[in-house]
């Protein structure tokens, strides 16, 4: 009986935790007008980068970007993903410097690299 309870208790939690999702309070920021204005995207990269310059959004960002990297982003809305795809092939191929920074924090290891390989590859990013 005890063995039954924690197990539906076990099986409860592990159904819970798959559909835990990131907010989508900031789903609304328009990600091409950040991208195309270094005014505005200075200060993303810099909480990112820096932890300096957080607005709540970047804030956000930074907190759920290693657990989205090792989720492959399986907590992300649909538009989240996309915006993800969009930022991440805008930084490798317009801001070089920047997205190496980027992957010096966040994938120090390469493991993700290699994860992402084909994904990166569809997307046209260099790696
Ligand atoms: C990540 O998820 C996408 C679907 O959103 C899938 O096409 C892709 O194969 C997954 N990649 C890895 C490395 O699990």
């Amino acid at each position: 009986m005890k063995t039954t309870l924690a197990l539906s208790l076990c099986a409860a939690l592990v159904v819970v935790h798959a559909a835990e999702k990131y907010t989508t309070k900031f789903d609304n920021i328009d990600v091409d007008q950040i991208l195309k204005n270094d005014r505005l995207l200075t200060p993303y990269m810099n909480c990112i980068l820096k932890d300096t310059n957080c607005t709540p959004d970047a804030r956000e960002l930074k907190r759920v970007l290693p657990d989205a990297l090792a989720t492959n982003c399986s907590k992300c809305s649909e538009k989240q993903k996309a915006g993800a795809q969009k930022v991440i092939s805008y930084l490798a191929k317009n801001k070089p410097d920047v997205w190496n920074e980027v992957l010096a924090k966040y994938d120090k290891n390469n493991v993700y690299r290699t994860k992402y390989a084909d994904e990166a590859r569809k997307l046209g990013v260099p790696i």
